[in-house]
């Protein structure tokens, strides 16, 4: 619901007058002083708050292939009542394949039609249900001689009272089969707390392996993406995706690194890994899926590879030592571009996609400033020189840029692009909102790979307690507007920016982190004031910076032009407590409409969105008049605003 604040605020600005004694914004209409970059908003993502498992990538079944914990079937308990009884244990005598050593075993010793018994998944914090849908479960299994009775698969209510959608598998053997089965729910209330249920109606003994349950998904594809995450995501406009990380790229240990050879083909082949956030991820999110996901967004990967260093500390040397993984990048890039003709363009097409995807970018490693061996120079080179003798058009990112010490970064080779982190409090974004504007203009292009503004006294790494909302206030989206004003303003050099951490898992114990762009349980998703913040930027970038000036350092600042409509496109925040009048002078304009377009998103400092409250804080979209050359117009308190001018 919107806050009856902005209502008020829309009643008495939507008034433009001319005036004077104004702070004034100056744009020379005629005067583009660079062009924006086309790539200039995009996403970050990794698998961290259960962005992926529990989060975009629909699985429902949580640990679905026994190997989230070596010594107990976790997340999975055994199901049995008074009349009934079953156990259930991991099984390491009963390999689905070498990939999925560790099967289910479920022994039976007493049931029923009437008194099933078997075992249940827990899910991501439940299963999700919702009315009138379409669940597609399936799993591996087989029986031990004796059992030639069928499974009954259904969702049930936590404590069994309900059955909310359920089916059958029969003909089970000796040997290991897959099982498909569709469940249709009935006219449920949207719910959590249910579980997924394989039982059996008589005594045996079942082994099973990779159990899988999703909803639709999104475009309907097959281990495909979760709906309404996908749809936030896309109304961003992102114009890129960098991936797959983030330290998820590094791992804690180089054993632990992404190792996309080992996330490609199907499910059975993909054991998943530790991920550096504390838990297991299943890779059912792989390379392809990654570009997928590109490509379901009308976006481009920016695709990092693993350059050698991992989180913990260690490090590959350079020279022989890190020869198998420059190829291991060089075989990735080819699996992303390369014609159905090369050995992993062929792989790609056998794993459903002929098509090479575009790629321009090709980041090496992950904030390889961590490396207290000094490595990264020589590491850097070694990869820099094979992708160039190899894909000369690809541009390479160095994962150390200006704001770290001079020490650290890479001097053996020229970088096409500097990685630059800011996590920053949105005080200091407000302050440094001119950062951009003297950089050398000689030097490496900018990609601000990471960036949040926090609302808290204290750092994201140390934002994890329960007790702080996983997504930021208003106070900081009013921060990270101000520094993508920022960014837009120089994106002659900041070819490319994007948020993170993107997603986060509310569920208490899902996160590692804060704040966050979008936030879920199983059933819904909200975006912060950051994401509308965002959103109104990326929805109204422009193709050209307009020269433009503001003698007010309070307020913060971005004119671009759209050159195919002639719409001028300027972006203000006003993070003070009180409106601010401003007085705009358009100057070289042949013409000008008198009404145009304002969207604002104001609020409080401290409000914010949830899952309970999604759209608390959400941009409010208006018709301005009494546009012209000159004009006045009242910005919110504590607000950012994207104004619409429609000229010639
Ligand atoms: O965005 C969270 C983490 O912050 C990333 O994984 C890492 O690159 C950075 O330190």
């Amino acid at each position: 619901m919107m806050t009856k604040r902005i209502l008020f605020l829309f009643l008495v600005c939507a008034v433009a007058s001319v005036g004077a004694a104004n702070p004034t914004l100056t744009i020379e209409a005629g005067n583009s002083v660079a062009k924006v970059s086309p790539r200039l908003y995009g996403l970050m993502t990794e698998e961290i708050n259960h962005s992926y498992d529990g989060g975009l990538y629909a699985e429902l079944i949580r640990n679905r292939n026994f190997l989230d914990n070596p010594n107990t079937p976790a997340h999975w308990s055994a199901v049995q009542d008074k009349s009934s009884a079953a156990t259930i244990s991991l099984d390491l005598s009963q390999p689905l394949n070498t990939h999925l050593p560790v099967s289910l075993r479920v022994d039976v010793s007493k049931a029923s039609k009437r008194h099933p018994a078997g075992v249940a998944n827990e899910g991501y914090w439940g299963i999700p249900v919702l009315p009138k849908t379409t669940y597609q479960a399936s799993f591996y299994a087989k029986a031990a001689p004796g059992f030639s009775g069928s499974i009954k698969v259904s969702i049930e209510a936590d404590d069994r009272s309900k059955v909310y959608a359920e089916g059958e598998v029969s003909g089970l053997t000796h040997d290991w089969k897959q099982y498909e089965v569709t469940l249709e729910s009935s006219k449920v209330k949207p719910t959590t707390k249910a579980h997924l249920v394989l039982t059996l109606d008589r005594p045996g003994t079942v082994w099973f392996n990779l159990v899988s349950l999703f909803p639709p998904t999104w475009n309907g594809q097959p281990n495909g993406f979760r709906k309404d995450l996908m749809q936030m995501l896309v109304d961003l406009k992102p114009q890129f995706l960098r991936f797959p990380g983030g330290n998820y790229l590094e791992g804690d240990t180089v054993a632990t690194r992404f190792d996309w050879k080992q996330t490609i083909g199907p499910l059975e082949q993909r054991p998943g890994h530790p991920c550096p956030w504390g838990y297991r991820s299943t890779d059912g999110m792989g390379l392809l899926e990654f570009l997928t996901w590109c490509e379901d967004m009308g976006a481009e990967p920016v695709l990092a590879v693993y350059a050698g260093y991992s989180l913990g500390g260690a490090h590959v040397n350079p020279g022989p030592d890190l020869d198998p993984y420059v190829q291991d990048a060089l075989d990735e890039i080819e699996y992303v571009t390369g014609p159905v003709t090369t050995k992993w363009g062929a792989e790609r097409a056998k794993d459903g996609h002929p098509e090479p995807f575009p790629l321009h970018y090709v980041e090496i490693g992950n904030e390889d400033w961590f490396d207290k061996s000094g490595s990264y120079d020589q590491r850097f080179s070694q990869f820099f020189d094979a992708i160039k003798a190899k894909y000369p058009q690809l541009k390479c990112i160095s994962t150390v840029g200006t704001e770290q010490p001079e020490s650290k970064r890479v001097k053996s080779r020229q970088p096409d692009v500097l990685d630059e982190h800011y996590y920053r409090s949105a005080e200091t974004f407000l302050k440094d909102s001119a950062h951009f504007d003297n950089y050398d203009r000689k030097g490496p292009k900018i990609f601000v790979g990471e960036w949040a503004a926090y609302d808290t006294s204290f750092p994201p790494w140390n934002g994890r307690s329960a007790k702080e909302p996983p997504t930021a206030n208003m106070t900081a989206a009013l921060g990270d507007a101000a520094w993508m004003t920022a960014m837009e303003r120089n994106s002659d050099l900041v070819k490319m920016q994007c948020y993170a951490p993107l997603l986060v898992r509310v569920d208490p114990g899902a996160r590692q982190w804060r704040p966050d762009l979008i936030g879920y349980d199983g059933l819904t998703s909200y975006g912060s004031p950051s994401y509308y913040a965002f959103q109104m930027f990326s929805r109204n970038v422009g193709d050209e910076i307009l020269k433009a000036s503001l003698d007010d350092p309070a307020l913060h600042y971005s004119v671009t032009k759209d050159s195919k409509s002639g719409a001028i496109l300027i972006k203000l925040v006003n993070p003070q407590p009180a409106p601010q009048p401003l007085h705009l002078n358009i100057r070289g304009v042949a013409s000008l409409e008198s009404t145009g377009t304002a969207i604002t998103l104001a609020a409080a400092p401290d409000a914010n969105n949830s899952i309970d409250n999604p759209t608390h804080v959400a941009p409010v979209t208006v018709q301005v008049s009494g546009v012209q050359p000159e004009f006045d117009y009242t910005l919110p308190a504590d607000s950012v605003t994207v104004l619409q001018l429609n000229a010639q």
